[in-house]
């Protein structure tokens, strides 16, 4: 499946990959020797690494790569992956990228602590950047993820949210770091606006789209294919779209029913039950008819380029979103 994002989306610039992975394996260098034994544990598996290559893309697509674009493409991933790393911990999720998650081989505390390391990594990196524009967002960009983690365990723990709120959610905990991804891409090689900002409005719908997917994921995918664990959102009370899609369309009887199953330490027959709810009343096809509806927004926000293979390399990973399977 990763060889489908390697052809279409990749080729265009697999000599720019290679520099990124160099600037970011270097830029996560340390002295003290258990760091740099998890950082390699964590690298061996590179996962999609979608926001770095949405990053050249559209660094590519308005200019020349200079050494700040690679900068930026490896600071978004350090940010990424700590994220990843503190959401395992979060979530006591024991599996990432199909290995044992840092956090169930090195326990909590040091998966905390790694994880602050690689964000006060990608820190350096936006300090080097010299560029008081891309500070800007890069510092409003991490406090919107942590904004959007919080706020997905509030709505959890209170299991009521409207489409509204989700969508104002994941776009602070996924939405944003893509929008940052494409819009530092641009801002390191051209200071045209009209550039800077459609390529932000189309990181921004990828982020969404990139997360309804994997929502939808977790309810249709299973372990082995996504290398995490699915059911999870289910079982820890996240809620997605097909789950808010369901209680909207349950009478209220059967709602409080369904809550009171996730509240208490839900049963594997609860869930498949949950699981076929969700299926019968459409939730599936409801997710998927919101991804479609804004990739084809997204794709909209490319009009202003001429065609190239940049940007063909662009839709063709919203494409490759649409119908991945990890
Ligand atoms: C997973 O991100 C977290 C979400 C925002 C849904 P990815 O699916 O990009 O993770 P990797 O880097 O490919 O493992
Ligand atoms: C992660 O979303 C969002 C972050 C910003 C870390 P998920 O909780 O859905 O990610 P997975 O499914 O664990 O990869
Ligand atoms: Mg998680
Ligand atoms: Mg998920």
């Amino acid at each position: 499946m990763n060889a489908e994002l390697d052809n279409i989306v990749t080729s265009p610039i697999n000599d720019y990959i290679i520099r990124f992975e160099k600037v970011y394996t270097q830029s996560l260098h340390s002295d003290v020797k258990l760091i740099n034994t998890i950082i390699r544990y964590i690298s061996r598996k590179k996962g999609k690494q979608l926001r770095p290559r949405l990053c050249l893309l559209s660094a590519k697509l308005c200019g020349e790569p200079t050494e700040n674009t690679y900068r930026a493409a490896a600071l978004i991933e350090m940010i990424h992956v700590a994220t990843l790393i503190h959401d395992d911990v979060v979530d006591d999720a024991d599996l990432r990228r199909g290995w044992p998650s840092v956090n169930r081989v090195w326990k909590n505390k040091l998966s905390i602590l790694v994880g602050d390391f690689m964000f006060s990594k990608a820190l350096t990196n936006m300090i080097h950047l010299k560029d008081f524009d891309a500070l800007d967002i890069l510092s409003s960009t991490a406090q919107r993820l942590s904004q959007g983690e919080i706020q997905q365990i509030e709505k959890a723990i209170k299991k009521n949210m409207t489409e509204e709120v989700y969508y104002q959610m994941v776009s602070d905990k996924t939405a944003s770091l893509f929008s940052a991804a494409c819009k530092l891409g641009v801002m390191t090689v051209t200071e045209d606006n009209d550039k800077r900002e459609a390529l932000a409005k189309f990181g921004e719908k990828f982020g969404l789209v990139f997360q309804i997917k994997d929502d939808l994921l977790d309810i249709t995918g299973n372990v082995e294919g996504l290398g995490k664990p699915a059911g999870f959102d289910l079982k820890k009370n996240i809620l997605t779209l097909p789950l808010i899609h369901l209680f909207e369309k349950l009478d209220s009887s059967d709602s409080k029913r369904v809550k009171r199953q996730l509240r208490n330490h839900v049963k594997k027959s609860e869930l498949k039950e949950i699981r076929m709810l969700i299926e019968n009343h459409g939730g599936i096809q409801f997710a998927e008819k919101q991804i479609d509806r804004l990739s084809k927004e997204a794709q909209d926000e490319l009009n202003i380029f001429p065609d190239s293979v940049y940007k063909d390399a662009l839709l063709a990973a919203l494409t490759f979103n649409s119908h991945r399977h990890n």
